[in-house]
């Protein structure tokens, strides 16, 4: 059975649909992510699960008994939102332990579980330390330690590592990672940085305007986008307007006006006459000259449109004879060597036959 299910799920706030018909079910010892742009839904979504929110259809089912009308203090669910909300005036101990206080655990039994709790977050010397007194990593360990005392069934994490700056933030996602695996426990966390929601789950719900437009684990919503809202929130892509028409030899083919055929995978129901996008990844094009290119099905003749330096990598957009840019990503490997090709210089791009996908309008 699921940890947890939504079933048919609406929130509505006058005329506006907030969260609009949202099934959806995670398993127990998931880390799910709900993703999307702001104002999506997605924290009305949390709000509803923990019970801060009521929606106006549809079910919600912990280990398959409906919630309704089980209040949010009843409910084995443990919310961390994004500014922590630590008590300032109490110790990394007393905030810790602040949920089996308030649920009259005997001192002994607190003592011993934070201790555990501590020792889990790695916070051990620090239970005598005030919030302010705590780097924002340390800080947000004290509150899952205390989101995790408690052991809720379900952890609910809203945007937990918004706060933090780039360095600290990946740090943060490793452990979260880890301590998702050791504890396992089901997380629900909610963010609009795609790059954090590929990293730390298990599967990701796509959110746009209250509603899923896809559920897959990472690297097939990053491979195989099921729209173009999907392909193009997710990762960097390229979208080159294309049909299908029909081969000599009567087979489905893709074709972009003044480019010609593009040898692409098209999957079952894809049918002659389809208008879309024809949708590939930057690191999926290769650029260079002609022998370099020979063996991939797809080629073409481009000019150097505009380079971005970025490191570790350079991203080259490149004008093909019709006009449409493409973007190609090279790793800048060798030191010092950034601009391998001029702006404005003649080049091959070329990618392989399964490479990139055809996406309806
Ligand atoms: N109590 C409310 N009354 C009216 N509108 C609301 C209320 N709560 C949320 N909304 C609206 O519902 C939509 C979804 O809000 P929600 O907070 O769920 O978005 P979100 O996906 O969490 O966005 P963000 O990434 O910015 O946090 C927004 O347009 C918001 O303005
Ligand atoms: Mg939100």
């Amino acid at each position: 059975m699921a940890r947890l299910e939504l079933r048919n799920i609406t929130r509505r706030f006058g005329d506006f649909v907030a969260v609009d018909d949202v099934s959806l079910t995670i398993e127990s010892g998931e880390f799910f992510t709900l993703l999307g742009p702001s104002g999506c839904g997605k924290t009305t979504i949390l709000r509803m699960i923990a019970g801060f929110e009521f929606p106006d259809a549809g079910q919600i089912l912990l280990d398959g008994i409906d919630l309704v009308g089980t209040p949010a203090e009843k409910r084995p669910v443990h919310t961390v939102f994004q500014s922590y909300a630590l008590f300032p005036h109490l110790t990394v101990g007393e905030n810790i332990s602040f949920p089996l206080r308030m649920a009259r655990h005997a001192a002994a039994d607190i003592r011993q579980r934070l201790k555990e709790a501590l020792e889990q977050v790695r916070l051990g010397g620090k239970a005598g330390k005030y919030p302010h007194e705590l780097s924002g990593g340390e800080q947000q360990r004290v509150a899952l330690a205390r989101a995790l005392i408690n052991r809720p069934r379900l952890l609910l994490l809203d945007e937990s590592l918004a706060a933090l700056d780039a360095k600290l933030r990946e740090e943060m996602q490793v452990e979260l990672i880890n301590l998702q695996r050791e504890v396992g426990i089901t997380f629900v966390f909610v963010t609009h940085a795609q790059v954090e929601a590929l990293a730390l789950s298990h599967r990701i719900a796509v959110m746009n305007q209250g509603k899923v437009e896809q559920v897959d684990e990472p690297a097939r919503l990053y491979g195989f986008p099921r729209n173009r809202f999907v392909a193009d929130f997710i990762g960097q892509i390229t979208m080159i307007p294309a049909q299908v028409e029909e081969s000599a030899h009567g087979h489905r083919r893709l074709v972009v006006d003044g480019l010609g055929e593009i040898v692409t995978p098209l999957p079952q129901g894809v049918v002659i006459g389809d208008k879309g996008v024809f949708a590939i990844r930057p690191e999926q094009v290769r650029i260079g000259v002609q022998a370099e290119l020979a063996e991939l099905k797809n080629h073409f003749t481009g000019e150097v449109h505009s380079l971005l330096y970025q490191g570790d990598v350079s991203v080259y957009r490149v004008r093909l004879p019709n006009g449409t840019m493409i973007e190609a990503l090279l790793p800048n490997s060798a030191p010092g060597r950034a601009e391998l090709f001029k702006v404005g210089a003649e080049i091959k791009v070329g990618w392989r036959h399964d490479a990139g996908v055809f996406l309806h309008e």
